[in-house]
């Protein structure tokens, strides 16, 4: 069974060792930069070495997982190659959404092989990403000798896969933030028109998560854009043009934003068919 390092035992690295583990690999240096945080990380995990050295955690591994902070990563593998920690033939994954393996090149050039290996989730512990990484999608972009050990390592981690090109990682990064980020970013819009009727900022939140949560299923059930369903979707302009006089009176600030997302909702309107290309353009005239 390979043996399995973890550079960066923070939320991701420790799920990720804690989970190899229990699929029987060997886990062997769980390197943090205290010595505190890397024994927890070896106790979460179940097993390993933990340090503060990463050429001497990285030393003898089969798999590497540089699991620092983005920043971290390029200068931590540097850093590793530099000190003589990587086998030949040894594979380095980071799990950054943001970066290409091209951030690994020091590796390369020692001799190992380099990937990227990214959980399309979003987590906040350690104890949640145990139970969300299986099920989730994972991209690989690297090279490509490495990717049957990609596969196995996705496989291992319960998850499912999709190849990206190295060249488009920012644009599938982009993806992976509008779909997380800017949904929560529209949601806070949400919530700051009910605050303009009084709600507190709690109350509004709990108050629109069934119909979030019930939107959020009919996507899963039928796909986009059939999910969409409201004012725009049956080409209600009159309903519409009553948001736009309501948010100028209360929330005159957020206007744009109201508008701009109208427009592409307009879009998918069109695509899913429940609205006519002439109410389509009544309503791109009023959101303009
Ligand atoms: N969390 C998510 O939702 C998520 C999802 C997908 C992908 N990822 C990716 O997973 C990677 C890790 O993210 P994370 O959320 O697990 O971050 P994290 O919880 O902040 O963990 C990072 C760990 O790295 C250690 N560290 C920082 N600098 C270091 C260095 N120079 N050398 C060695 N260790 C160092 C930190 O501990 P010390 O401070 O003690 O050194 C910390 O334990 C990132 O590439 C991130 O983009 C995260």
């Amino acid at each position: 069974m390979k043996k399995v390092s973890i550079i960066g035992a923070g939320v991701v690295g420790q799920a990720v060792g804690r989970i190899l583990r229990e699929r029987g690999y060997e886990i062997g240096g769980v390197v943090s930069r205290s010595i505190a945080k890397a024994e927890a990380a070896a106790a979460f995990i179940g097993a390993g070495e933990p340090g503060t050295d990463p050429v001497k955690g990285a030393s003898g591994a089969d798999w590497v997982f540089i699991t620092t902070p983005d920043k971290a990563i390029r200068e931590t593998c540097e850093r590793i190659a530099q000190g003589g920690g990587f086998s030949k033939g040894s594979l380095i994954i980071h799990m950054s959404g943001a970066l290409g393996s091209n951030v690994l090149e020091s590796a390369r050039k020692a001799g190992a092989r380099a990937l990227s290996i990214h959980p399309i989730q979003s987590l906040a512990s350690s104890e949640q990403a145990v139970r969300n990484l299986p099920g989730s999608y994972f991209s690989i972009e690297g090279d490509a000798e490495a990717i049957p050990d990609g596969r196995e390592i996705v496989e291992a981690l319960g998850g499912l896969l999709v190849m990206i090109p190295g060249e488009k990682k920012a644009l599938y990064h982009a993806g992976a933030a509008v779909a997380s980020n800017y949904l929560v970013a529209v949601l806070d819009f949400a919530v700051m028109i009910y605050e303009a009727l009084g709600m507190r900022r709690d109350e509004a939140v709990k108050a629109i998560m069934p119909l979030v949560r019930g939107t959020v299923n009919n996507v899963e059930r039928v796909g986009v854009p059939d999910a969409l369903t409201g004012p725009i979707a049956r080409g209600d302009v009159e309903t519409v043009a009553g948001h736009i006089e309501a948010l100028e009176k209360y929330l005159p600030e957020m206007l744009t934003l109201y508008k701009a997302l109208g427009r592409h909702t307009v879009s998918v309107g069109l695509a899913k068919g429940s609205l006519s290309g002439e109410d389509g353009e009544k309503l791109q005239k009023i959101l303009k």
